[in-house]
């Protein structure tokens, strides 16, 4: 590519921050004719996109979404909250921009299928913020669960706990609404959980059952716009109207049952993903917060040296060696790395035409589960996935 992919972003909170730092960092990806230049951060807050531009030291900000979608930059990439994304995507998609969007892509199944569909008659390259998918070490477990080094996978289990709703007076932002988010701990956290999920054990068929409850019921309004997990608060408060905590129990395409754990008020455990799969010669295990490291055991025929291995990410392992800050294992991996990994691999399908795995496609087929995860519980029913 001769001249400069340019970039905006629409949607200066938690997660369009690390979609600029992804950008930002992504000067330093392995393929030397992907360069970018940083254009435009767009939000209603102005004041919030020009402190993030001028972070990430993007050109300008901007308070009118439509201005950058009418611009002439190549790649939009859209973190707002979940209730805006069937509004903007399309409309971003019919701009011709290649685009990069967060999970959910849409609130339900029938808005992420309308937005797939538009997506895939389209030339533009779009992907999806599955970031954990791009930590090295979770990469490198996939791989050798691929490469059949567990055996037949039969058993998996993937969880997603975080405390970022474990106080009662935390505001009640967009995210405690059904209506606006589309699910509470199911959908926020849970997209990265049963992506996780699938992408290490294999497509979800059937949920047997889903568990959903709501501990906190009740939350004081914020008095400003809520920015991320925090807010200032007033003394007036509202319903929360999702789950706090899920639990689904799940049957697989190759005959294996997993378990989803989901909790947005685990105290004490502010950022955990992980992962742990069994098959019929060994068992993997992952979680973000040791996110350079992973376990694996291979059962052999004596059993004499038995018990897992413990595998440090290095440079033979997938996108280690674009984002570790120094080329040998045991430097650490983690979060962050993980934006960057994403935004470096979304840029180098640009350059290929080469179609993003984490794709609008994929986001569906995270969606199809999460639309039966919630009519299993409103049935109390196992229900099969619809393909
Ligand atoms: N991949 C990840 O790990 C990850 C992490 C966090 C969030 N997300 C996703 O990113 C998206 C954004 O989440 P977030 O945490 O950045 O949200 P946020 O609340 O922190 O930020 C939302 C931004 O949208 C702007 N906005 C524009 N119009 C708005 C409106 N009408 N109402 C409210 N805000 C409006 C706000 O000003 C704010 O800057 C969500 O889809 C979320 O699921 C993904």
């Amino acid at each position: 590519m001769n001249r400069p992919l340019s970039i905006g972003i629409i949607g200066a909170g938690m997660a369009g921050q690390a979609h600029a730092f992804g950008f930002r960092n992504a000067m330093m990806a392995t393929a030397p004719d992907v360069t970018v230049r940083l254009r435009a951060i767009a939000d209603p807050n102005l004041a919030l996109a020009e402190s993030v531009a001028a972070r990430y030291g993007f050109e300008h900000a901007i308070g009118d979404i439509d201005e950058l979608i009418g611009s002439d930059v190549d790649v939009i990439s859209v973190a707002l909250p979940n209730f805006l994304h069937s509004d903007v995507l399309p409309r971003v998609l019919a701009s011709g921009k290649h685009v990069f969007a967060e999970k959910p892509i849409g609130r339900t199944l029938a808005e992420s299928t309308r937005l797939e569909s538009q997506a895939s008659a389209s030339t533009a390259t779009t992907g999806v913020g599955f970031s954990f998918r791009r930590l090295p070490a979770l990469a490198a477990l996939q791989q050798a669960v691929a490469d059949g080094r567990i055996g037949d996978v039969h058993t998996v289990r993937t969880w997603y706990y975080a405390d970022y709703a474990a106080d009662p007076q935390g505001a009640l932002s967009w995210r405690y609404s059904q209506e606006q988010s589309g699910g509470g701990a199911l959908l926020d956290i849970g997209a990265h959980a049963i992506d996780t999920l699938q992408f290490v054990a294999g497509e979800v068929t059937r949920v047997l059952n889903c568990t959903l409850r709501t501990e906190i019921g009740e939350r004081p309004l914020p008095t400003r716009g809520a920015i991320g997990h925090g807010a200032s608060t007033s003394t007036e408060t509202g319903p929360v109207t999702n789950d706090d905590i899920a639990l689904l129990t799940l049957e697989l395409q190759n005959g294996a049952v997993g378990h989803v754990e989901l909790s947005r008020i685990a105290h004490g455990v502010p950022n955990s993903l992980g992962i742990e799969v069994f098959g019929t010669r060994g068992h993997a295990q992952f979680e973000s917060i040791t996110a350079g490291e992973f376990h694996i055991f291979e059962a052999s025929d004596d059993g004499v040296l038995n018990g897992p291995r413990r595998v440090f990410a290095g440079p033979q392992h997938p996108y280690f060696s674009d984002v570790a800050a120094m080329p040998g294992a045991g430097v650490g991996t983690g979060y962050a790395e993980a934006f960057v990994a994403e935004i470096q691999e979304f840029l180098r399908c640009i350059s290929d035409g080469r179609r993003m795995d984490t794709d609008f496609a994929a986001a569906s087929r995270m969606m199809r589960v999460v639309d039966a995860a919630l009519r299993a519980n409103s049935s109390n029913s196992a229900i099969d996935i619809d393909s």
